[in-house]
């Protein structure tokens, strides 16, 4: 137990303790304080005043920003780091959030609303509804269970998962757990042999679709990450060959330890070829040559790219800039994505991320053109909290809030969902 909730509970004691009364000290002061106690200091990401809960059960949840400070209290402060960090003074992140704010919804009254239909079908797959659980690197580090908690959740929910190459699961048993197909995101090595057999592996693994990130190409620079990873007095080494974190490490394949990334043990150690450079269009190419599998690219903000990427056969965009952990660019995907889908002019569908945190927040998504919406940092709040209940009720509220917010505007489908139910703020 960390000393954040040993002092969260020492303080739930007091605040509940008739001494408090006796002694003529104001308890609702202390349950001020204990609130302020449960929020976390650094890396919290919404940007509203929101007054967090003390929830000890996944049902006690309001929303989901209720999970964070319970996983928080749960996990060590590194891996905190690593989950709360953005790049630089994290303003993309806060970008990202206040992002939504610059739309407001034109609600519609008096239609019948009584039966909703929020079911997408990506690539022949039906999902009962657009978001998707996008890939999270590491997530032994938040829950024992990790992934595997994840892709259960996934199937008790039928949702649309997507494994991280830097996941503590392999493609094989989140599969197998999922009960069904799970998207596959590649980091790329710098030796393409190795690529190849990783692309051929969860080919064979039964991923339909791989989904290539981007974004990180340029590196990033994580200072909260490696702040709270300063704060860690345990020995890192134990678990991570180079310790502690560095300046400019975002966590990608060219870490030297794999032990503990299934998806990448197995191959050859290859010294890295610099004169083959970073990837460029000429990749995309030939990882549609290598592959039956859908390949998508995450981590696209511009039209300019989006254009680019149908002209390379793409077959679907993640907009996202890794939950501000990318480019420290300030702006909001959800402000990205009307050009992004002007780029693309509807030949492939577009999957939107970062700050999604409301139903409504998915509604405007929606309105703006994206065929799903994708989650980092929620579900992963859920996990670290309560587990695998924790996932499912964090899927839950968000889906409900969802509903609500196409309720409250007339719209029974996605496709009704248009860009007139929604107007600048
Ligand atoms: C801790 C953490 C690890 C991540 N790991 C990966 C990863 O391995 N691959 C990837 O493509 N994106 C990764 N992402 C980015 C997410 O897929 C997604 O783009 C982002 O979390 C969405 O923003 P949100 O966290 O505000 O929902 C990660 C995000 C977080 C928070």
């Amino acid at each position: 137990m960390s000393i954040d909730a040993d002092r969260r509970h020492f303080l739930t004691f007091l605040a509940g303790s008739p001494l408090l009364a006796a002694a003529g000290l104001d308890r609702s002061l202390l349950s001020r304080l204990l609130s302020a106690e449960a929020r976390p200091q650094r890396g919290r990401d919404d940007h509203a005043l929101h007054v967090v809960q003390d929830i000890r059960s996944a049902g006690e949840a309001l929303d989901v920003f209720d999970f964070e400070p319970v996983a928080r209290a749960n996990m060590p402060v590194a891996h905190w780091g690593y989950l709360a960090t953005g790049t630089d003074d994290d303003a993309t992140i806060q970008a990202n959030r206040q992002g939504f704010d610059r739309w407001a919804m034109r609600p519609r009254r008096l239609i019948d609303v009584s039966r909703l239909d929020t079911s997408v079908t990506w690539f022949g797959t039906r999902y009962p509804t657009p978001i998707v659980i996008n890939p999270v690197g590491s997530q032994k580090a938040f829950h024992p269970l990790g992934e595997l908690a994840v892709a259960r959740a996934a199937k008790a929910k039928d949702h649309l998962m997507v494994l991280s190459t830097v996941a503590t699961t392999s493609i094989e048993d989140a599969i197998d757990a999922r009960g069904g197909p799970v998207w596959f995101q590649l980091y790329h090595q710098s030796d393409w042999a190795i690529t190849r057999q990783m692309v051929k592996r969860m080919e064979k693994a039964g991923a339909p679709a791989i989904v290539f990130t981007v974004d990180l190409l340029g590196g990033s620079n994580r200072e909260t990450m490696i702040r709270e990873a300063r704060k860690d007095t345990r020995t890192c080494t134990k678990c991570h060959l180079g310790g502690a974190p560095l300046p400019g490490v975002s966590g990608r394949v060219d870490d030297r330890d794999n032990r503990r990334k299934p998806n990448l043990v197995g191959y050859p150690k290859v010294t890295p070829i610099p004169e083959v450079g970073t990837p460029t269009w000429e990749f995309i190419d030939r990882l549609k040559q290598t592959t039956s599998m859908k390949v998508l690219v995450k981590g696209i903000v511009t039209s300019d790219d989006a254009e680019l990427a149908v002209q390379h056969g793409v077959d679907g965009l993640f907009v996202s800039n890794h939950g501000g952990r990318a480019e420290n660019s300030r702006r909001a995907t959800i402000t990205a994505l009307p050009e992004v889908i002007r780029g693309t002019q509807g030949r492939i569908p577009v999957i939107c991320d970062g700050g999604f945190r409301r139903g409504t927040d998915v509604f405007k998504a929606m309105a703006l053109g994206a065929t799903s919406i994708g989650i980092g940092r929620p579900y992963i709040w859920g996990l670290g909290a309560f587990g695998q209940e924790g996932v499912e009720a964090v899927l839950g509220l968000l889906r409900k809030e969802f509903e609500v917010a196409m309720k409250q505007s007339g719209t029974t489908s996605l496709a009704a969902i248009t860009a007139k139910h929604i107007t600048p703020a």
